[in-house]
């Protein structure tokens, strides 16, 4: 496992114990000659609760277990050359060089997760052992709401997109009109998950319709939701591009739909004015054939750096088209990267404000990288 799996799975399983960070890499610029973590109950929520020492001073900073995550591996890659991980599955020795290299030494777990630490989960928006009808009905837990095993990533997934969800929706009022599309919703688990949140704990009676462009899938979902009396969630079969609606769509969700039906999505969803966006693109083909860069041609040379280059360069590359038009775009990791590499997420929220930058930045991005006639553009202007 690489430094990244280590502390991720702690955090995730709850198996963090203790971590101490000694040894500043850039004593001159860097305050904390020390700094500890440990994982602590406060106003019954479960966090980790950093302690950072100066000379003369302690500060404590509390971190959710999210952020305390991204915060230990930034400590580590970033902060401190000495570190220590005590998790109740191993103990862990960080030894990073001047030059950066980093070695990892395991040995037996020398410290014991106390029954209150271990019962300190991460709290999800949907907790696992509280019963959940969708969840039951998709076979991810029992009628208990015992996750079963091999559906534990799913929950994580599904838990994951929700606190994103719950995150773009901050400081808005939500109408009980309040309407969403998600396309390419295969077998909809986030879709059900989207109207459970809505219903059960915003308690806003949004409608949602799942478009996918297969007839059998379709009929499943619409079996389920029916099943479920989740009355305001449609199921659709059709195609994106031909896809309309005319009323007032305030929100479109677009997970792994395939290769240039994200371009369509977000297309639609910008012609359509939603104000927020949440994508996760998938197979982006397109610019594999068409991004060239001479002086880049020693990386691109190899079939697999440009595969990973194009998705980079196509996701980015729509982060700055919606900001030409009018959104806030932030590109953020939706589930770890050890499962699953088609991980990015694109936010977008309407701003309504004109970025007078944008433009300019993406016609530069676009000559840097050589690429032309892209299909969202010709979506955008010609259709
Ligand atoms: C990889 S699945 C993702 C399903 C689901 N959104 C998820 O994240 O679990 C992609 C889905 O997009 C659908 N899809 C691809 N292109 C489409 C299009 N042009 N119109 C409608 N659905 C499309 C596929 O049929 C498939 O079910």
């Amino acid at each position: 496992m690489n430094i990244q799996e280590i502390v991720n799975r702690s955090i995730e399983e709850n198996k963090f114990i203790y971590g101490v960070f000694t040894t500043p890499k850039n004593k001159s610029d860097n305050p904390y000659k020390k700094i500890t973590a440990r994982p602590i109950n406060a106003k019954n929520k479960s966090i980790i609760q950093f302690e950072k020492f100066t000379d003369k001073q302690a500060f404590h900073e509390n971190y959710s277990y999210e952020e305390a995550n991204e915060e230990i591996i930034n400590l580590i890659i970033d902060g401190y050359k000495n570190i220590n991980l005590y998790t109740s599955e191993a103990d862990y020795q960080i030894i990073v060089s001047k030059k950066g290299s980093v070695k990892v030494t395991e040995k037996q777990p020398s410290k014991k997760q106390t029954t209150e630490e271990h019962n300190k989960k991460k709290q999800y928006i949907i907790n696992e052992n509280e019963p959940c009808d969708f969840l039951e009905l998709l076979g991810v837990m029992n009628k208990q709401g015992m996750v079963y095993s091999k559906k534990y990533d799913k929950f994580k997934q599904i838990n994951k997109f929700l606190e994103i969800v719950d995150d773009s929706l901050k400081g808005r009022e939500l109408r009980d009109d309040f309407m969403i599309i998600d396309f390419g919703c295969g077998k909809a688990y986030l879709t059900f998950a989207l109207y459970y949140y809505f219903y059960h704990l915003r308690q806003v009676k949004v409608k949602i319709i799942g478009l996918d462009l297969k007839e059998e899938v379709i009929n499943y979902c619409n079996e389920i939701s029916n099943k479920l009396n989740y009355d305001n969630l449609k199921f659709v079969y059709g195609d994106i591009r031909s896809f309309d609606y005319e009323n007032k769509i305030d929100m479109i969700v677009t997970l792994h739909a395939c290769d240039t039906a994200t371009d369509a999505s977000l297309v639609k969803a910008i012609k359509w004015n939603a104000d927020i966006i949440l994508s996760v693109p998938c197979c982006q083909h397109e610019f594999y054939d068409k991004i060239k860069n001479t002086e880049l041609e020693p990386m691109l040379k190899h079939g697999l750096i440009k595969e990973r280059v194009s998705s980079l360069v196509t996701d980015s590359l729509r982060g700055l088209f919606m900001e030409t038009k009018g959104y806030k775009v932030q590109l953020m990791e939706f589930i770890a990267m050890e499962h699953t590499p088609k991980n990015i997420l694109i936010r977008a929220v309407k701003t309504g404000k004109e970025n007078k930058n944008a433009e300019q930045d993406y016609n530069n991005f676009k000559k840097f990288w050589h690429l032309e006639d892209l299909f969202i553009e010709n979506y955008y202007y010609k259709q």
